[in-house]
């Protein structure tokens, strides 16, 4: 909603002390509260894209990892502070769209590849797909060379003795990324093995990190030999000149498909849905390589990078979004999670 109360007052001031009214009295910018998952970088393009194209609209946004943002948006149902949540692992979209917490925003879906349709179906138009990346693993050649270890090829060798405090992973409770490596062991193991597997892969890890894509920078910058997350992450990584060599395990492995959700009460409708098919707009999907994002976008007229992970070209579990992203999965995993694996340094 614009923000015109103080108007008809000054105009009335203006008109009868003769008075001209300033720019700046008359037209007051609407404000959009944006929370982004995705990364810090192509949250600032976005921003100032849309604020260029929408020049009445000021945008607030912060980044927050998408568990997190689950829970805000959780926390804040009925007074939500947020108006739209662009970005991050489709799953915790899906839940909140189960929860009530988002609502539909009659965008139109039929340029967008099967997979961002079917977000779109599963939440009865609440949540839709904007993105996709396949989870991988990666390495610092540098630094494994340097202790001899012998590099990983599958989730398996992640629970080798050799990988002891050489592996940095986030936590499935704050970030997406970590969550879909926690669905991705349950559907490719079954959910008991994938707890044993998860605790085993465990004892070799240094941090459980709150972000999905720090454990990548810190393997980048050699503060870690190996990390667990997007492969589109680890690409821009290696684009940049750090020695990260990406692989895509062999056992077969997830994916995510990042989603865009406007939240229930939004303060900022008309604006917030704005922000949605600007989101699906092939143009602006097409510049994410310009900050180093690598997704392959959900428009089927937006340039997919060079750089982008071939996802038909790894082998890929067929995801089982209606299950893991719904509200009962993923506090049960969680659960097992905390008990079976779990965090030692969380509070
Ligand atoms: C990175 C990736 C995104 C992903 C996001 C999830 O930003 O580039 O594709 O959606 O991580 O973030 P999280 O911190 O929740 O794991």
């Amino acid at each position: 909603m614009k923000k015109f109360g103080i108007v008809p007052l000054l105009a009335l001031v203006a008109s009868t002390s003769g008075l001209a009214l300033t720019s700046t009295t008359a037209a007051q910018a609407d404000e959009l509260s944006v929370v982004c998952s995705a990364e810090q970088d192509w949250c600032d393009l976005m921003k100032s894209a849309f604020e260029a194209e929408n020049s009445d609209t000021d945008v607030l946004m912060v980044r927050k990892s998408t568990g997190e943002t689950l829970a805000q948006v959780r926390a804040e149902a009925g007074n939500p502070k947020i108006d739209v949540w662009w970005g991050g692992t489709g799953d915790p979209h899906l839940i909140a769209a189960e929860e009530g917490l988002t609502q539909v925003s009659g965008v139109d879906t039929s340029d967008l590849l099967g997979w961002a349709q079917n977000m779109h179906k599963i939440s009865d138009g609440k949540t839709v797909g904007i993105y996709a990346g396949a989870l991988g693993i990666a390495y610092n050649a540098d630094i494994l060379a340097k202790k001899n270890i012998a590099p990983p090829q599958c989730w398996a060798d992640l629970e080798d003795a050799r990988f002891a405090g050489e592996i940095q992973v986030a936590n499935p409770n704050s970030s997406g990324t970590a969550y879909t490596e926690l669905a991705t062991f349950v559907q490719l193991f079954g959910e008991d093995e994938a707890m044993t597997k998860l605790a085993a892969v465990g004892k070799n890890v240094n941090s459980y990190t709150k972000s999905g894509s720090a454990p990548s920078k810190a393997a980048a910058r050699g503060e870690t030999g190996v990390s667990i997350g997007f492969m589109h992450d680890m690409v821009n990584l290696a684009s940049q000149g750090f020695p990260l060599k990406i692989v895509a395990p062999c056992e077969g492995t997830g994916y995510e498909v990042g989603a865009v959700s406007i939240i229930k009460g939004a303060k900022n409708l008309d604006a917030a849905r704005k922000w949605v098919e600007f989101a699906l707009n092939a143009d602006w999907q097409s510049r994410g390589p310009e900050v180093g994002s690598f997704q392959v976008p959900s428009n089927s007229n937006a340039k997919v990078a060079p750089e982008s992970p071939d996802l038909a070209s790894i082998k890929l579990i067929d995801y089982d979004f209606a299950t893991y992203g719904s509200s009962d999965t993923r506090k049960r995993l969680l659960s097992r999670w905390d008990k079976e694996v779990g965090d030692p340094n969380a509070q």
